[in-house]
């Protein structure tokens, strides 16, 4: 999940303050938006500045923008942007919605890469690795007994959808829980990194931690799989909740999506997208999620829930970052080379893209194909 320790946080802001940055503070005339091929969409400083090799000297402040994230900065060439949202759903749709009704920017053609970090699920990936996600998940949307309010006969199934009387019961929808993206486009960017054969960045403390489990994903070195995100503001740690957010997935996703990585943001950039996607403002099928695992959802054997959450360093926090960067600049590398042949004008998909109630149109793959 995307909270490093307090000592991480403060060098990453020592690191950020010893950067020089050249600035362009000067607002671009609105007859002439801005048009990134890429926006690069991050959640707090570590996130942001594993771009900076991109040479950020455009910087153009976004009115509401929070303060310490003010500045969409961008290349000399104004074709790739990073934006750092602040953390958690809420902000995230809400700085998404400023940015697409801003003047200043010109999104219809621009790419979308969601590059952050966040927990992983052992059973489907590890820490380190990266995921490229093709549903977004959002897991609160819900009702909740806890400990010995629980009913008896739902075991350590507490977490009931809205509006029903039982976990395996399809909810009422609020119309944020789904959300299905370009599958082609996240199989380029996986055939991409696997073409060039990125050597993954990995450590013995990261390492020792995956060999405590027993079973294949979570002991695999980090590379890219293809698994999806479930979002949430709580950020849990153990077998039970696990279990429980893995039950919920696969019943709203009907099946089709199985979380690898779990943060508190992406379902509140999505709802932002979606509502851009839905007025002409942005193409929904040009989205790349891509998120680095910094530490598992679950403890392997031997160790507490409280322990693997709490306690135990389990160094995946740095290698994913650097993992995100390789996998991220890849994608964007070969956009900018190959914008014209390849990307300007969108990379068809077969399969449904857009939200759990189809408000852009097409029959979605989950849910009741309508709100
Ligand atoms: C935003 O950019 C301007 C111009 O480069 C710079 O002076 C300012 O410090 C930046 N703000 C933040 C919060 O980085
Ligand atoms: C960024 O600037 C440095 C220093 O001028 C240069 O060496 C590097 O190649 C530039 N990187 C990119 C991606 O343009
Ligand atoms: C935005 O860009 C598209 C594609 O280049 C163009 O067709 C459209 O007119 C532009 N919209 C505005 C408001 O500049
Ligand atoms: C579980 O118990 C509740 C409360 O007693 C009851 O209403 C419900 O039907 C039971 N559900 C199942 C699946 O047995
Ligand atoms: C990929 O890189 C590894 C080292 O990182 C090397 O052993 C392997 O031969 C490379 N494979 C290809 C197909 O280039
Ligand atoms: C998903 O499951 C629900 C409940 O079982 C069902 O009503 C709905 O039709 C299913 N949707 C799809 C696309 O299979």
């Amino acid at each position: 999940m995307v909270r490093p320790t307090l000592l991480v946080g403060a060098l990453a802001s020592l690191a950020l303050s010893l950067f020089t940055r050249a600035t362009l503070a000067a607002h671009h005339p609105a007859s002439e938006p801005i048009s990134p091929k890429v926006m690069i969409i991050t959640g707090f400083t570590p996130e942001r500045e594993i771009w900076y090799p991109y040479n950020l000297t455009n910087d153009y402040p976004m009115p509401g923008f929070i303060p310490t994230y003010q500045n969409v900065s961008c290349t000399a060439s104004d074709e790739i942007c990073v934006m750092t949202m602040g953390q958690a759903e809420i902000g995230n749709g809400i700085a998404m919605t400023l940015l697409w009704s801003s003047p200043m920017f010109n999104l219809t053609e621009t790419y979308f890469l969601i590059a952050g970090i966040g927990g992983v699920n052992p059973r489907y990936s590890t820490i380190g690795g990266v995921a490229l996600a093709r549903y977004v998940v959002q897991v609160e949307m819900g009702m909740a007994f806890a400990g010995s309010d629980l009913p008896a006969n739902f075991s350590d199934l507490y977490f009931f959808p809205s509006f029903v009387t039982s976990p395996n019961q399809y909810p009422s929808l609020a119309g944020t829980e789904v959300y299905g993206l370009n599958g082609a486009l996240r199989d380029k960017v996986a055939s991409l990194v696997a073409e060039k054969n990125i050597s993954f960045a990995d450590n013995p403390t990261a390492q020792a931690y995956r060999s405590k489990y027993t079973y294949a994903p979570a002991r695999a070195a980090p590379t890219v799989d293809k698994c999806d995100v479930a979002s949430a503001e709580v950020y849990w740690s153990g077998e039970v909740y696990a279990r429980n957010v893995e039950y919920y997935v696969d019943l709203i996703s009907n099946g089709t999506a199985k979380y690898c990585n779990t943060n508190e943001d992406d379902t509140g950039t999505m709802a932002g997208l979606l509502r851009g996607a839905m007025l002409g403002k942005l193409d929904f099928s040009r989205i790349v999620i891509a998120k680095g695992n910094s530490d598992f959802d679950r403890p392997p054997p031997g160790l507490s829930a409280y322990q693997n959450l709490m306690e135990v360093a389990q160094n995946g926090f740095e290698i994913c970052l650097q993992n995100l960067f390789a996998v991220g600049s890849t994608f964007i590398n070969d956009l900018v080379a190959n914008w014209h042949s390849t990307y300007k004008h969108g990379v068809k998909t077969q399969n449904y893209v857009g939200d759990v109630c189809g408000y852009l149109g097409g029959t979605p793959d989950f849910g009741p194909g309508h709100c």
